[in-house]
């Protein structure tokens, strides 16, 4: 009777076959199979996945809702956000992002607080000895709290084991591609490899409660080291980003069993580690330009909170056959869209120039309701004519050019004006919800009209 058995695992979406296979029938990708040795007879026995509840069902009725209280604050507001509320526990958690950009500052700050209020913490690295994080630890805060607990180790049945004499309230795995399973013949950071220490350690979380956040490392293609298969085992998947030259960091919410996606977390990055940034509009305009053609301000929504962003157009004659349309933070079919809108309707000439279209400070916008600023940008830009400082605008484009509603108008108009934004230009129909008139809110129907009200 064979003990070990292998089988195929496909490194792009990790579709198991029992066979190799070129291409993989999940996901389509070439040459990606890799053969990975299992261990039959170890794995059903000791490591089975232990099951919290019978298999009696029960009434829903009867069930005491999980409540938010027993959720583990953080103490970073910014934080909380993006987990909707803080850590649930017995949950896990994956921290993505480029190296460098701050995953294990952010995590071992986070284990800072949480052992200065009593808690027994674990920070496990396979990337950096004690010595390095005590050293790090001490840009952060000099003070070091007794319940925080190291390990560098890189063997995920060591890290079970110590993980199951100390007991911890909370763990941090750093990084899950350093992670390896001894009976598992490939290299850390394989498919394979993440499967089976992600596997395990999700059993930790289900089986002692303790939530486990886990940082993995994203490649240059924007996914978290091949397997996809990782975020589908996390109950929330946490993007960190951020330009390296630059200090702010945006930590996003891709995937959350318990809250919202699409939220935002903005921080700072300091000489002595992260911080929050309460008020990311004020920290996005601080450093914008006055009366310079082009820029515009908007309010996106970003999760549950509006937040103030300015969008810069450059509009210059194209020497090239097919003028280049470039955007950063803005879908590039929806630039395409206004552009033939303005074309066809208002009769600008946008067919020989090149636009550049950038969104300032990293974020990244998909609504609608930033269409209308959208063109007014292109138009500043191509008009050379800068629009009034204490304007923001918003609203969608239709294709015949007409001004759309959109949602959370009095959100967006409030953080406007919270901000010292004395003027709108926004749909009409939104404009006849609000109930207080103001002057100096302007509602429009069309485009024609938005651009005449707004220089
Ligand atoms: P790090 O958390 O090591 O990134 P990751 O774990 O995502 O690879 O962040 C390292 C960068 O952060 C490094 O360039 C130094 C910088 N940094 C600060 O600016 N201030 C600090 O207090 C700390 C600890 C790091
Ligand atoms: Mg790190």
């Amino acid at each position: 009777r064979a003990l070990t058995t292998s089988v195929f695992i496909c490194s792009q979406c990790g579709h198991e076959e029992s066979r190799w296979l070129g291409r993989c029938p999940d996901c389509g990708s070439w040459n990606t199979f890799e053969e990975v040795l299992k261990n039959r007879t170890k794995k059903g026995a000791a490591h089975g996945p232990r099951s919290r509840s019978t298999a009696n069902p029960v009434q829903l009725k009867t069930v005491e809702a999980e409540d938010d209280i027993t959720r583990l604050k953080t103490g970073s507001i910014e934080l909380d956000r993006v987990l909707g509320g803080g850590f649930v526990p017995g949950s896990l958690i994956l921290i993505g992002g480029e190296p460098g950009i701050g995953k294990s500052t952010l995590l071992l700050q986070v284990l800072f607080r949480l052992a200065s209020m009593g808690l027994k913490v674990l920070y496990v690295s396979g990337e950096e000895s004690p010595g390095q994080i005590r050293m790090r630890a001490q840009r952060l805060q000099s003070d070091v709290p007794e319940g925080l607990w190291l390990l560098a180790e890189t063997d995920i049945l060591q890290v079970e084991k110590a993980i199951f004499e100390l007991s911890p309230d909370f763990i941090v795995i750093d990084s899950i591609q350093t992670m390896i399973s001894p009976d598992i013949q490939s290299a850390p950071g394989t498919v394979s490899q993440v499967r089976e220490a992600s596997r395990r350690l999700m059993e930790i979380a289900k089986g002692g409660g303790a939530p486990v956040a886990i940082v993995g490392h994203v490649t240059k293609e924007g996914v978290i080291a091949g397997p996809r298969v990782l975020e589908h085992m996390v109950d929330t998947v946490l993007l960190f980003e951020g330009q390296r030259t630059e200090n702010f960091r945006l930590l996003r919410t891709v995937k959350n069993r318990f809250g919202a996606t699409h939220e935002v977390g903005v921080f700072e990055m300091t000489e002595s580690g992260l911080r929050d940034v309460p008020n990311p509009s004020e920290f996005f305009l601080s450093l914008r330009p006055s009366s310079v053609p082009g820029s515009v301000i908007v309010p996106v929504m970003q999760g549950t909170r509006p937040i103030l962003v300015e969008i810069q157009a450059l509009v210059s004659h194209s020497y090239l056959a097919v003028p280049r349309r470039t955007t950063i933070g803005i879908d590039s079919n929806r630039l395409a869209l206004m552009l033939a809108i303005l074309e066809k309707r208002l009769d600008m000439p946008f067919f020989d120039k090149d636009v550049f279209v950038n969104v300032v400070g990293g974020m990244k916008i998909q609504e609608t309701a930033t269409d209308l600023a959208l063109c007014l940008s292109l138009v500043s830009s191509l008009r050379d004519q800068p629009l009034p400082n204490d304007l923001i605008v918003f609203g969608e484009v239709g294709l015949s050019g007409e001004i759309r509603p959109v949602s959370f108008w009095d959100l967006r108009i409030n953080e406007a004006q919270r901000l010292g934004f004395s003027k709108a230009v926004i749909p009409f129909v939104d404009m006849l919800r609000e109930d207080k008139t103001q002057e100096n809110l302007v509602g429009v129907t069309g485009l024609r009209d938005a651009i005449e009200v707004a220089f």
